[in-house]
């Protein structure tokens, strides 16, 4: 039988420190917890404290998917991040010396949000082309550290977290298995979501920019009007691919972005209410790791059961992946300690 990639462990790890609507309402920004849970359907979200960063999250995520998939090694390790530790070198390295695999291939992949699934289409094609047998996928973020907490288009949304999950070369008909996929990009809208000072264009060094300029910017109406097309299209295209009915979609897991987004897409699609899967209310928008984390706490899906995830992001940036539901259990980590808190000041 054709070969794939099988999702054989998934992992999952939130900060502790949970910040309620009614916090930032406290915090001095002009919200409300009424306003928060109509618009978007959060309640509250997590945030790392200070000397905690994406690398911390994103190797407790992959302990926690290694111990699920029971094993120890694996023969690349991908991290999908835009908020990696540093602006360079990219977080994969670190982290996967971290988790023991020093040696072992790593690299940073930056789509946003649709970085986990951009991931799952990379890993699948280097599973296929027998490249690589064994797979670590983490999707982490902490958007906390680029969120402007002054901005309510931007603050009240974003949390932080991380998921993972071990991809392993097996069969189509086994549960987990990746069947089918849709990626895509539009550069036009390269401003819809951006964090301008900082990069090449506008280094940091030379400051003197905005203060939205500084911190991540978004356009949330224009987001919100072509995340819901964009996701559509993309979730169609996968269902037509795979030649599945919308209503025979057991577990569908959009990017938990916005719970009118997702119940537009829901609904335009056809899945069912009890198909659709989600977590949006307890953690918002963790941009790379919501999807992870999304299945990671999803209540009794059936393994084997047909499954797709939906992303949109910053560049901007879509994608879909059909797929049977993993049968491996989910487990769950606290953030791991920096390994030497000296070693991650300010040289
Ligand atoms: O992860 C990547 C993808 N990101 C997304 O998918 C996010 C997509 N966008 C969104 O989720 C929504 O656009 C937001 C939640 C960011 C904003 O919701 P909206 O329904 O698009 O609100 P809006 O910006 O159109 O604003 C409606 C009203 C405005 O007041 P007026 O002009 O009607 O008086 C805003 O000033 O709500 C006001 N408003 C707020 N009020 C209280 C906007 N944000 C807030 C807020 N609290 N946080």
């Amino acid at each position: 039988m054709e070969q794939t990639a099988v999702i054989t462990g998934l992992g999952a790890c939130l900060p502790p420190l949970v910040v309620g609507n009614e916090d930032l309402a406290r915090s001095g920004l002009d919200t409300s917890d009424e306003w928060i849970v109509a618009r978007t359907g959060i309640e509250r979200r997590r945030r790392v404290t200070p000397g905690t960063a994406t690398s911390d999250l994103g190797v407790a995520a992959a302990r926690a998917a290694l111990a699920s998939a029971a094993v120890s090694e694996v023969d690349l390790v991908l991290l999908a991040t835009t908020t990696p530790d540093r602006l360079c070198p990219a977080s994969a390295p670190r982290v996967a010396t971290r988790l023991g695999l020093a040696g072992v291939p790593a690299f940073d992949l930056a789509a946003v949000c649709s970085g986990f699934v951009y991931g799952l289409v990379v890993a699948r094609a280097l599973i296929r082309a027998e490249a690589y047998a064994r797979v670590l996928l983490i999707g982490a973020d902490t958007y906390s550290s680029i969120v402007d907490p002054l901005d309510r288009n931007t603050a009240v949304i974003f949390g932080d977290g991380a998921g993972a999950v071990v991809l392993e070369r097996g069969p189509m008909d086994a549960a987990g298995a990746i069947l089918d996929a849709d990626l895509g990009s539009d550069g036009g809208g390269h401003d819809l979501i951006t964090l301008v000072e900082g990069g090449s264009r506008y280094p940091a060094r030379l400051g003197g920019t905005a203060r939205q300029h500084r911190y991540l910017h978004m356009k949330g109406t224009d987001v919100f009007r072509y995340a819901v097309r964009q996701m559509t299209a993309s979730t169609q295209a996968v269902l037509a691919r795979a030649g599945w009915r919308a209503d025979s979609v057991e577990a569908f897991v959009g990017h938990q972005a916005n719970q009118r987004i997702l119940n537009a897409v829901a609904d335009r699609v056809g899945i069912a209410p009890q198909s659709r899967i989600g977590n949006l209310r307890e953690v918002g928008n963790t941009a790379a790791a919501s999807i992870p984390l999304a299945m990671a706490e999803a209540p009794g899906v059936r393994p084997g059961g047909r499954t797709v995830l939906t992303a949109f992001g910053g560049g901007v940036t879509w994608g879909s992946v059909g797929l049977t539901w993993p049968a491996a259990m989910p487990v769950h980590s606290e953030p791991a300690p920096p390994p030497d808190p000296q070693d991650e000041r300010l040289p």
